[in-house]
């Protein structure tokens, strides 16, 4: 038995889907009754707050994904859920986190770092995936542009391997499924790393209509979120995060995606072309 948290987000869908087509047994977490229906097979109704909904979910000898949105109590309730599934008995934990995660760190990066600590000492079999970011992320911000088809950062000319979270999905469905093997963190990325203005160049290309990357320092970037309705702090962090990463920390791609699928990742320009009608 497999239990998915966050069965309703991007991660969680898509690895049900893969379980359900490998007729591998599973069990959703969810908030609400449609989104269980809407999965289909067994689920249980919960929330991350709720440990005895946690409980109800787990069974021992069953294997975990740990997944969720971060937010004023992830680390707390990422922690609950760790504490609960070496309670019960739970045969390994793969734990979604982000890449560079560290306790101290920028936004996720922090937060993901304590959940990464405390379950390395919980004595539960792990494996963590470090997806860098997802390219689910990026229809959103062109969306959110002007209507001239620009996109705004503080990446400089930073390369980034995104990844499709559907990748990261199938890599935790092979890690989940296979036999539970040594601890592991693995860097989970696309198979390129292109900067935001190539970016732009692919979105261009394959949209058949110009797409611009408009870089800015980190203060104009923090006062561009701050303006669209984002609490100052995250606003600072996100920015500077952004402006860390084009140091060029996150350009370089793993082979993470082919070793575990067998397949290669998808490429943004597949992406891009699967949903140009929410870029529109
Ligand atoms: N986005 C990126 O670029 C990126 C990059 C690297 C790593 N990550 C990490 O990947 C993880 C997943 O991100 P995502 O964007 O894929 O998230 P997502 O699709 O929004 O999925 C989050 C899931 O968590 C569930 N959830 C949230 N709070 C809950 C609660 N209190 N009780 C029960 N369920 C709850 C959500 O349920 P509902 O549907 O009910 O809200 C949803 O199913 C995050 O930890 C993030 O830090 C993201």
């Amino acid at each position: 038995m497999i239990v998915v948290m966050g069965a309703s987000g991007q991660i969680g869908r898509a690895l049900i889907e893969r379980l359900d087509r490998w007729d591998a047994p599973r069990r959703a977490f969810v908030r609400q009754h449609q989104q269980g229906a809407q999965l289909g097979g067994d689920y249980v109704l919960g929330d991350f707050d709720d440990p005895d909904s946690i409980r109800r979910a787990l069974a021992p000898g069953a294997r975990l994904l740990l997944n969720g949105s971060l937010g004023p109590n992830f680390v707390d309730q990422q922690r609950r859920i760790i504490d609960l599934a070496a309670e019960v008995g739970i045969a390994q934990v793969v734990k979604v986190s982000v890449r560079d995660a560290a306790p101290g760190g920028l936004l996720g990066q922090g937060m993901h770092g304590e959940v990464e600590t405390h379950l390395k000492r919980s004595g539960l079999p792990w494996t963590i995936l470090q997806p860098v970011g997802f390219m689910q992320n990026l229809p959103a911000d062109v969306v959110s542009a002007d209507g001239e088809g620009r996109f705004h950062g503080s990446y400089g000319a930073g390369r980034v391997g995104y990844v499709d979270a559907r990748d990261v999905a199938a890599v935790a469905a092979v890690v989940l499924t296979r036999p539970v093997g040594e601890d592991a963190t693995l860097v989970v990325t696309g198979a390129e790393a292109p900067t935001h203005a190539e970016i732009a160049e692919v979105m261009s290309a394959t949209l058949g209509r110009p797409v611009r990357y408009v870089d800015l320092t980190p203060s104009e970037m923090a006062e561009r979120l701050r303006r669209a309705g984002m609490p100052a702090g995250l606003a600072d962090d996100l920015a500077a995060l952004m402006s860390l990463v084009g140091d060029g920390r996150w350009a370089g791609t793993t082979s993470v995606v082919r070793d575990v699928t067998g397949r290669p990742p998808r490429t943004l320009a597949e992406f891009v072309a699967e949903h140009a009608d929410a870029f529109r």
